[in-house]
């Protein structure tokens, strides 16, 4: 892999993200994280989310050039999240890095968000190479991608309507344990009980796909019959039946895909893959099955900058792209 030094901005949802990479090594990561200003709504504001990243992405940018001790006339190139994601947050990120790269004369690289999270593994895995099975679960998406090798996919799977993340988000917020409701409810599962009520694991019949409305409908239902009968389960083990849920099905699929491509690796990204029962029932079952498991630390999980660098390098020798790009709100894998 060559050794650029590239400087990556991820503006895409709620995190502004700037790191500098030299190869897949990470000399600087930071990020501005919206979470506070977007808690009252219970969810990701899309003008709140672009205003605050106007605010803090220049001081960012500055800030990840000198942890990392480079001067910006030394980058071989200036990469960004162009989609998807939403427009307005990325148009923000997109028209920093076009006047970066400009000013600097440096070649601007364009990267789709989820090939960022399909190559974060590479920071910390050096072995992780295609063919290899991929889980891509946050916010907005979730899939299964067949990675033939680096920029050849094949999406085998998706979510036929909530994301994984999404789910998390919208039954925290019901349950009333906060946003984002990922987190909330990986601390809420610690002292809880998986087995305690059994959720549906919905789509058995299709292979690699998702569906997550059904759980949500599900669960509304129980707590609310529960409580009408005075038995409310203890919140934790309400919270850990329902990651069981979502952690089954992610499981179960990104396996289904490994039989049915013969891959002997498995790889993970997006803001999900952060969740520490996933972790482990990944592990395990990579494991069980002799396949190389390749995860990111949980911070290179969520959004942030290094994986659009790292997934930039690549694309080096290409001599970026025109100046007058645009946004791509609905980009998509392959
Ligand atoms: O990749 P990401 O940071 O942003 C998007 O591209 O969407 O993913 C954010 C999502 C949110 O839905 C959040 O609740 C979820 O990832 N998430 C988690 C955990 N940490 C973040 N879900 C489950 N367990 C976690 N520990
Ligand atoms: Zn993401």
């Amino acid at each position: 892999m060559s050794d650029g030094l590239i400087l990556g901005i991820e503006t895409s949802c709620d995190e502004t993200g700037v790191a500098v990479v030299r190869g897949r090594e990470v000399l600087a990561s930071v990020l501005a994280t919206q979470t506070e200003d977007h808690s009252r709504f219970g969810g990701v504001v899309p003008e709140v989310a672009a205003r605050a990243h106007v605010e803090a992405i220049r001081p960012l940018a500055h800030l990840a050039l000198a942890k990392a001790g480079v001067h910006s006339d030394q980058l071989d190139a200036v990469a960004v999240t162009r989609g998807p994601g939403l427009s307005g947050a990325l148009m923000v990120g997109v028209a920093f890095a076009k006047a970066l790269a400009w000013t600097l004369g440096k070649p601007l690289i364009p990267v789709d968000h989820m090939e960022g999270h399909l190559m974060a593994p590479l920071i910390e895995h050096e072995a992780y190479a295609g063919p290899a099975v991929a889980v891509l679960a946050s916010g907005g998406h979730s899939q299964i991608v067949h990675v033939r090798s680096f920029g050849d996919y094949e999406v085998l799977g998706s979510t036929i309507d909530d994301a994984a993340g999404e789910a998390f988000d919208k039954l925290a917020r019901f349950m009333g344990l906060g946003y984002p409701g990922g987190p909330a409810i990986d601390e809420a599962s610690q002292n809880g009980d998986p087995d305690a009520v059994t959720f549906p694991r919905a789509l058995s019949d299709r292979p690699f796909d998702f569906s997550f409305s059904g759980l949500k409908t599900s669960v509304v239902t129980y707590l609310e019959k529960a409580k009408a009968a005075g038995s409310l389960p203890p919140v934790e083990d309400v919270a850990a039946s329902i990651q069981e849920a979502i952690v089954d099905v992610l499981v179960d699929k990104t396996f289904n895909a490994v039989r049915e491509t013969g891959a002997r690796a498995v790889a993970g990204g997006g803001g999900v893959l952060a969740n520490r029962r996933l972790r482990e029932r990944l592990a395990a079952r990579a494991d069980a099955e002799g396949v190389e498991l390749y995860l990111p630390t949980p911070a290179y999980c969520t959004d942030n900058g290094a994986m659009i660098a790292v997934a930039a390098v690549r694309h080096l020798d290409e001599g970026g792209a025109a100046l007058d790009i645009d946004v791509d709100p609905g980009l998509s894998l392959a």
